[in-house]
Formats: structure tokens, sequence, C-alpha cells
């Protein structure tokens, strides 16, 4: 099945505190999503990826990307304001023979391969997938005052990561429904199960971390220089 990879990046990281997209920021000597694609680039799915850039730095983007890739096109496009946003725009830029869409955000660098073809291989099978990783910690479910409501039973609770995907008439159809109703959620696959859709879980990595504060990108440069990147 045509596969295309779509990546959000078109967030200003403001719990990192950048002063210009997230995506660009320098990690341990490239930038963040230079080492995210890099990382995916085994794949094959480098050429017609669709990257979901910030207002205003599209040529930013596409000179740094012709320079980390010279001779791999890639769609280089406009987000919006929230991440769902971004997905929304970018989903309607895949080619009209697509059939399967991996979504991985630019700040996930560390992801596994093999995790992102188990991915693909349960999209296939039934219509969507996000990678996760079971709660080692017990979660706590509080209250607006910090008072604890409940302890969801830790058996049953994952912690979602990226990639997610899916079959793109899946996908189209939960971002239109999301729409619809206004609602507005931090991850796709979500999406997909509020339209009643089923949406299985693949097991990924702890290493797959999310680089959203100062101390994990401190952290994701020293397992750079240290050679243990995932
Ligand atoms: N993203 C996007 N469009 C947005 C917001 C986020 O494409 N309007 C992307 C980010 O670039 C990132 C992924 O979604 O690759 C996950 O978002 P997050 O880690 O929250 O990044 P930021 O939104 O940049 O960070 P913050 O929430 O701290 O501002
Ligand atoms: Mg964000």
């Amino acid at each position: 099945m045509k596969t295309q990879l779509l990546i959000p990046a078109a967030g200003m990281g403001l719990r990192l505190g950048c002063e210009g997209p997230k995506a660009l920021i320098d990690l341990a000597g490239k930038s963040m999503l230079v080492r995210t694609l890099e990382r995916l680039a085994p794949l094959g799915l480098l050429c017609d990826a669709v990257i979901m850039t910030p207002p205003h730095w599209n040529g930013v983007f596409a000179d740094t990307l012709s320079l980390a890739f010279p001779d791999v096109p890639m769609s280089i496009a406009q987000g919006g304001a929230q991440r769902q946003d971004s997905v929304r725009l970018g989903l309607a830029l895949l080619d009209p023979e697509t059939e399967i869409v991996v979504i991985h955000d630019a700040a996930r660098p560390f992801v596994a391969l093999d995790s992102v073809q188990a991915s693909i291989e349960a999209a296939e099978a039934c219509g969507a997938a996000t990678v996760a990783i079971p709660s080692v910690d017990t979660v706590l479910h509080a209250d607006a005052n910090d008072y604890l409501i409940d302890t969801p039973d830790r058996r049953f609770l994952w912690l979602c990561q990226t990639p997610q995907t899916f079959r793109v008439a899946v996908i189209r159809a939960a971002h239109a429904h999301a729409a619809r109703d206004g609602y507005t959620g931090t991850d796709d696959a979500t999406l997909v199960r509020r339209t009643g859709a089923p949406v299985r879980l693949v097991t990924g990595s702890p290493t797959n971390i999310k680089i959203t504060t100062p101390a994990d990108l401190a952290w994701a440069a020293y397992l750079i220089r240290q050679g243990h990147d995932g």
C-alpha cells in the first residue's frame, strides 16, 4: 500500500523556551527535525514526506532540508495554530493514491524503526494504530484542586507516543468528525477512537521520548553524545 510520512513540525516550543520553531533547535550539532528524519530514512519514506512548519518559516525549513537531504523531494507546508490543525492541513496534501499515513512528531528523534513498521502493519490490518508504552508508574486522576479522584488500574494504562499510523480515509474521517464537534485533542488516535473505530496499541520503547522541556533536550543531547540514542 502506498505509504506517506506526515511530520507535524509547526510548534514553537513554548515549554522549551524556544526563540524559533522547536523543530529547528540544535540537538547535539543537528536540528531536531533533521535528526528525526535521519532516523526514519531507512524506511524509505522520506521521498514525498509532508513536513508542516510554522507560518513564515517555510523558506528556512526548505533550506535546512535541502542541505541535509539533497535530491530528496519533500513537501513543506504551513501548519496551524494547534497540532491538530497542522495534521488536518497535512492530510489534505497527501497524494491521492496514498492509503497509509504515518504521522510522527518532529520532537521524537529516537523512535525505533521496528515500532514504526509494526504501526504500519497494524494500521493496514485494523485501520488505526498508535505506538505507546505500558505505564510503569501508577497514574493518579486528580481534580482541579489537586485532590485524588481515583487511581485507574495501571495494567490498562499506556503512555501515548508517535508514530500514529492510519488508513487515510479513517484519519480524514476522524478529523472531520472532531471539526464538526469542535473537539481538540493532543493526538490523532484519540480522534479516531471518538468516531467509534478501533485503534490498535503497538508497544514502543521508553527511549522514544518527546523533547518537551529543557531537561529533555539536555538529556537527548547527552544520549546522542554518548552514542546511546535509542
Ligand atoms: N506541532 C505542530 N503544530 C502546532 C503545534 C505543534 O505541528 N501548532 C508539532 C510540534 O512541532 C511537535 C509535535 O507537534 O513536533 C508535538 O508538539 P509539542 O511537543 O507540544 O511541541 P510544541 O507545540 O512546539 O511545544 P509546546 O507545546 O511546548 O509549545
Ligand atoms: Mg504543543
